[in-house]
């Protein structure tokens, strides 16, 4: 997340309103789905240069369906 989102999703101008930089902003998108969706959504990526590796995307994967472990 700090490497990839948080340029455009922290502070209080965050991109789509999505505040990335704490675990619960992290969490609630999570759960709707859509940050797994994006983060591998060809037409529309997320981070928006293009999809991380598939290691990295992974790893989000990993954490949503282990029931997002602090
Ligand atoms: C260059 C700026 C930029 C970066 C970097 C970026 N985003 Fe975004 N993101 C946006 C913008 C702008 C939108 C709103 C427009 C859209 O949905 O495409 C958005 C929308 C989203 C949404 C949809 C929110 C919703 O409510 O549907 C998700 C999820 C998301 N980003 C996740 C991420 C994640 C995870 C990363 C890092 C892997 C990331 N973004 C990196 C700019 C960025």
């Amino acid at each position: 997340m700090t490497n990839y989102c948080l340029t455009c999703h922290s502070g209080p101008a965050a991109s789509a309103g999505l505040n990335l930089d704490n675990y619960t902003g992290v969490r609630t998108i999570g759960e709707t789905g859509r940050l797994v969706s994006r983060t591998n959504d060809s037409q529309s990526p997320m981070p928006p240069s293009g999809l991380m590796s598939e290691e990295n995307r992974q790893k989000i994967q990993d954490w949503v369906n282990g029931g997002y472990q602090e």
